[in-house]
């Protein structure tokens, strides 16, 4: 009987209240759940916006085996040159030729074992940027070449694009991880074929806000329909994201589970 792996992945961290959150709990997590490998989105870090070489630093000294990223990632200049020097920080691999980083990693878990993971992100209300199908086909060999552990994180704003990618790679990948919206969906699954997959994992960072930043700011911009800049808002932390378990020696998901910690409360108390 082959063994199973573990992967821990951690939904969008927002601000550094969000990644001190992480600080404080992730050592419970690995406790839990005994991860063979971390993998972290940190998209919106620095006021919501893409990571600098501390912050991934920092992910690292936690236990990060790969730190992933998003549209937002382009907004920090200071991310830039993280992405030229860090093989194992990733942004969408379907931006067009010529920005800095990639989108694909190979990490080296213990043992010598290894967990191919891939980012690509949607077009649906976003940028107009390459096919993120045919881009997740022309890599796939490269990664499979090293290891039959893939996981992708799918960086797109409509379930519906999200969904299909699901369909597109299953069978091909271990998991289709959602990220970007940074609200948890209730649709994790085993694809038929064998691929773990949710819409979206969830934001990790502050939920008395609009998607992490200041409500208050997010409601002028929604009813005033003119430009508030946005913070990071300050209460209410949760870490989401997934665990999600694979055989070892073919790559195929045993089992996927979404976490909110801790969870909404959903009665007045
Ligand atoms: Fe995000
Ligand atoms: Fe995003």
């Amino acid at each position: 009987m082959s063994r199973s792996l573990g992967i821990l992945f951690i939904g969008d961290i927002v601000g550094h209240i969000g990644l001190a959150f992480v600080k404080r709990t992730l050592p419970e997590f690995i406790e839990k759940y005994q991860p063979d490998c971390i993998i972290i989105n940190g998209e919106n870090i620095v006021n919501g916006k893409g990571l600098t070489a501390k912050e991934a630093d920092e992910l690292f000294a936690l236990g990060a085996h790969v730190i992933t990223t998003g549209n937002h990632i382009w907004e920090n200049w200071q991310a830039r040159p993280l992405l030229a020097n860090s093989p194992l920080v990733l942004r969408p691999h379907n931006y067009p030729p010529g920005n800095p980083g990639k989108g694909y990693a190979i990490a080296e878990i213990s043992h010598g074992r290894k967990v191919a993971v891939l980012q690509v992100q949607g077009r649906t209300y976003m940028q107009a940027i390459d096919c993120p199908f045919r881009t997740a086909d022309a890599i796939l060999p490269k990664l499979t070449a090293h290891t039959n552990i893939v996981i992708v994180d799918f960086h797109a704003d409509a379930t519906a694009e999200k969904m299909a990618m699901g369909w597109h790679l299953d069978g091909r990948v271990s998991a289709v991880l959602g990220t970007h919206t940074h609200t948890q969906t209730a649709d994790a699954q085993i694809l038929p074929n064998g691929t773990a997959f949710i819409s979206d994992v969830g934001m990790t960072g502050p939920y008395d806000s609009v998607l992490g930043m200041d409500k208050d700011i997010a409601l002028k911009r929604f009813i005033l329909q003119t430009a508030h800049k946005y913070v990071p808002a300050e209460n209410n932390m949760k870490m989401c994201g997934a665990f999600v378990r694979v055989d070892e020696r073919t790559g195929e998901a045993i089992s996927i589970e979404p976490f909110i910690y801790p969870e909404f409360s959903r009665s007045k108390v």
